[in-house]
């Protein structure tokens, strides 16, 4: 059964209000996304399985940890998820990246997937579904899916900011995965904004309107 982790560490917390801020300029937003990413992946790494080495140090053998191999594989939602990469590959540099892209059918309102490309193996990775914004939870739900479909076996969510309404429609479509978000939000309002939220990420990211 999956799980629901809200990163309430102080540099976290700090980082999204100045994400929040409508006065945060598009370069302050990338980097601060960047940012928070990577401190949301640290917390998101802590129970990563270890092994013993041997290793020389210049004055003697010293038996010491290494990471016991666990392959990732990081999976942005496109486009906004696209955000949130380069911050946790800085921390797992051999995590392989797949992408997704969906768009909203304008008759059904459902997303649909234009694009996907994906690590050949991600049957054997644990994969980080990563957008900043939990709104609905359509697009999660359809990307999560596309990729047990094509076997993807351990999967977690990653997002800046949720709505309850979508970590409840991500549970109940995706029992099995955790959710990780830096802050839960108030509710959707009847555009689907998060309130308060932060305004359109991917417009914010990349200064498009
Ligand atoms: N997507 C966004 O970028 N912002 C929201 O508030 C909801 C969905």
């Amino acid at each position: 059964m999956g799980k629901v982790y809200i990163f309430d560490h102080p540099l976290i917390q700090h980082k999204l209000t100045i994400i929040r801020d409508k006065n945060t300029g598009t370069k302050a937003f990338r980097e601060l996304v960047d940012e928070v990413a990577t401190l949301m992946m640290f917390e998101i790494t802590r129970e990563l399985p270890l092994e013993e080495v041997e290793v020389e140090t210049p004055v003697a053998t010293a038996k010491s940890k290494v990471l016991a191999g666990k392959k990732l594989g990081v999976i942005p939602i496109l486009r906004a998820g696209l955000g949130m990469v380069d911050g946790i590959v800085k921390l797992v540099p051999a995590a392989k990246i797949g992408h997704v892209g969906l768009y909203r059918d304008p008759e059904t309102l459902k997303p649909v997937e234009y694009y996907i490309k994906l690590p050949s193996d991600i049957n054997d990775r644990e994969l980080i579904v990563t957008d900043p914004m939990l709104a609905t939870g359509g697009s999660a739900i359809e990307a999560i899916h596309a990729l047990k479909k094509r076997g993807g076996k351990q999967i977690s969510l990653m997002c800046l900011i949720a709505a309850p309404e979508g970590v409840e429609a991500v549970k109940e479509a995706h029992p099995d995965i955790n959710i990780y978000v830096a802050g839960l939000d108030e509710k959707l309002n009847e555009k689907g904004y998060i309130i308060p939220g932060l305004g359109d990420a991917g417009d914010r990211l990349f200064g498009t309107k």
